[in-house]
């Protein structure tokens, strides 16, 4: 498959570009639907079309933004980690990066699974619990950045 591996490396800047672009777009929703979850489970009680309102922008944000980027960045990220030379598997960073990635895509499924639960109205979860969670992207994300720019091991 060496003339694939040519292809990839003559893409390789718009790879990484689109790449980046791809991981920005998946991350503004990981880190806006849990703050949407927070008034949504706050406003149980409501009985005004509140509720519904919440529910339309929780799935526009999770199948119209948020999975697309999720799975733009994984195809860009696989696209570049079969791009010759360009991760050492012998480094530490490359190892730790993955065990993040993997993790905020459990915590992509996780949110999925919370929105229906919501939309069902069968959410037991305060609006505490998704301040709490809401903290959980971001720090992968600083370790994940940490990561591919310091590579420090
Ligand atoms: C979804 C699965 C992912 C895979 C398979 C993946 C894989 C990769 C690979 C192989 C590179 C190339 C490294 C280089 O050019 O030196 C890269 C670059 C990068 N990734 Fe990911 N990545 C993923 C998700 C993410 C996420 C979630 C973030 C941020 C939160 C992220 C942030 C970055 C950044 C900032 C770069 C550019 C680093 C640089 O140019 O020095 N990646 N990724």
């Amino acid at each position: 498959m060496a003339w694939l591996e040519g292809v990839f490396l003559d893409f390789y800047p718009w790879s990484l570009a689109l790449h980046v672009i791809s991981v920005i777009s998946w991350m503004a929703g990981l880190l806006y639907l849990p703050r949407l979850f927070v008034y949504h489970a706050e406003n149980k009680e409501n009985i005004s079309n509140l509720y519904e309102i919440f529910n339309k922008m929780e799935i526009k944000l999770f199948y119209f933004i948020m999975r697309p980027a999720m799975i733009s960045s994984w195809v860009f990220g696989l696209i570049l980690i079969f791009t010759p030379g360009i991760i050492d598997w012998h480094d530490g960073w490359p190892w730790v990066k993955a065990a993040m990635v993997l993790s905020l895509t459990w915590y992509h499924h996780a949110l999925g699974r919370w929105r229906k639960a919501l939309a069902d109205r069968t959410s037991h979860h305060s609006g505490r619990f998704f301040r709490m969670v809401n903290e959980i992207p971001a720090l992968l994300m600083i370790v994940i950045v940490l990561m591919v720019i310091g590579r420090p091991f």
